[in-house]
């Protein structure tokens, strides 16, 4: 499995914390930058994170800004997206169980490190549970074909 992840600056922060959890857990990643916590827009990398994991670069990405909002509402603009800004294990949880969602959103200015870590597991060790809920799904991509 490989994850695509990306932030502003913003989120840069807990970028490094989720990649330091990838590095000793030997999770296979790309960073997509951004690389400092000097002032960029987060559409740039989300964009980027987004655009890697529709067209099947990666099987899914993480994305965070400040809050999680800017990065998700990015995301959701691409093609076979499915991008969820969750702020707890919970969320993340039926993110996967319910909506097959393919990418994270996170909020470094709203979400503790070590719960985004928790977060983050759950996010990739989660499957889609389908049936009623993959004909939910099918009917976003029906909607976003249009
Ligand atoms: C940057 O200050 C902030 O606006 C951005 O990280 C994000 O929270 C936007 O949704």
């Amino acid at each position: 499995m490989s994850i695509a992840i990306g932030s502003d600056h913003a989120g840069y922060p807990l970028k490094k914390f989720v990649i330091d959890f990838f590095e000793k857990n030997k999770i296979d990643y790309c960073d997509l930058g951004a690389f400092s916590e000097e002032q960029v827009d987060y559409p740039d990398f989300a964009h980027k994170v987004a655009q890697a994991v529709s067209e099947g670069k990666h099987e899914s990405g993480i994305v965070i800004c400040g809050t999680g909002i800017g990065v998700s509402i990015v995301a959701n603009k691409h093609k076979n997206i499915r991008a969820a800004l969750c702020c707890s294990v919970f969320m993340a949880e039926m993110a996967r169980k319910h909506n097959n969602a393919n990418i994270l959103a996170l909020g470094a200015r709203t979400t503790e490190e070590n719960d985004a870590i928790n977060i983050v597991k759950t996010f990739l060790n989660t499957d889609f549970e389908g049936g009623r809920h993959a004909i939910r799904v099918n009917k976003i991509s029906a909607f976003s074909e249009k």
